[in-house]
């Protein structure tokens, strides 16, 4: 039995590899980052043309603002140019945009344009779109249990009902099906702290490629190699099935 479904429900990108791309051309890692933005326009594009319901994309790590000071301005900087450029866009594609992650390091300003993108896309039903910034599956975790432990000092839950499901519906990620299909990029083959929960049974795709070189040609590579996968999540498969 091969996946599920052939075609991923949920795809989450862990987009790694803009600084080494500059590097190997003797630019500045910012050049990486430039060039990054193209590879993500387009991962979005080919995403929504082949079926996938939900992208999940990491484009900020709660770790990310140990780079130089430099860096991170850079970054942010792309992230408040891309909105501005790209939500019309987005939005006439249908795709429905929200950013996860601890948001509150981020100036008012990159702050207000991502509320404007999810508001913009709110009622969109193609592609649903998830951009992880600010974002760590440590945090993430630790978020849920804590309230979830407020609402048991607060007396309105007992300790014994928190189960999986309870959890789960605390994380930033509620509410959406997990990973089917979880690609990182860029050779290095770990999960730097993206979503820890919610991969526990992704299939986990990496390659060398380096982000700003990822393209369609990449993406169907990923894809067809998920179509291949034969998921059990534990159990034992009939043979015949
Ligand atoms: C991914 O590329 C982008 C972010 C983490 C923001 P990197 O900047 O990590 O590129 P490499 O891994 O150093 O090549
Ligand atoms: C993970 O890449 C974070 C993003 C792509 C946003 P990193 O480049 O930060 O991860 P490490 O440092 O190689 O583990
Ligand atoms: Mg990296």
């Amino acid at each position: 039995m091969t996946a599920d479904s052939a075609i991923p429900r949920h795809v989450a990108v862990i987009m790694d590899g803009n600084g080494r791309w500059a590097q190997q051309r003797g630019q500045p890692r910012g050049a990486g980052h430039r060039a990054g933005v193209k590879a993500t326009r387009e991962i979005v594009e080919n995403c929504a043309r082949a079926g996938v319901g939900y992208l999940t994309l990491f484009a900020f790590s709660s770790e990310n603002w140990q780079r130089p000071a430099s860096e991170v301005g850079l970054l942010m900087d792309l992230f408040m140019r891309a909105l501005g450029k790209e939500v019309a866009d987005l939005d006439k594609n249908k795709v429905r945009v929200r950013f996860v992650g601890d948001h509150t390091a981020f100036s008012d300003a990159l702050q207000r344009e991502m509320r404007k993108a999810e508001v913009t896309t709110a009622s969109n039903d193609g592609l649903q779109l998830y951009i992880a910034v600010g974002y760590g599956g440590h945090a993430d975790i630790t978020q849920a249990v804590r309230a979830l432990a407020e609402q048991v000092e607060a007396g309105a839950l007992k300790a014994s009902h928190i189960d999986e499901a309870a959890i789960a519906g605390r994380l930033l990620m509620a509410g959406v099906p997990p990973p089917d299909l979880f690609i990182r990029t860029g050779g290095e083959q770990r999960i730097s702290n993206f979503l820890l929960w919610d991969l526990a049974y992704s299939e986990l795709y990496f390659c060398d490629t380096l982000w700003p070189d990822f393209d369609k040609v990449g993406l169907d590579a990923a894809l067809r190699w998920y179509a291949g996968r034969q998921r059990r999540f534990g159990r034992v498969l009939d043979e015949a099935s």
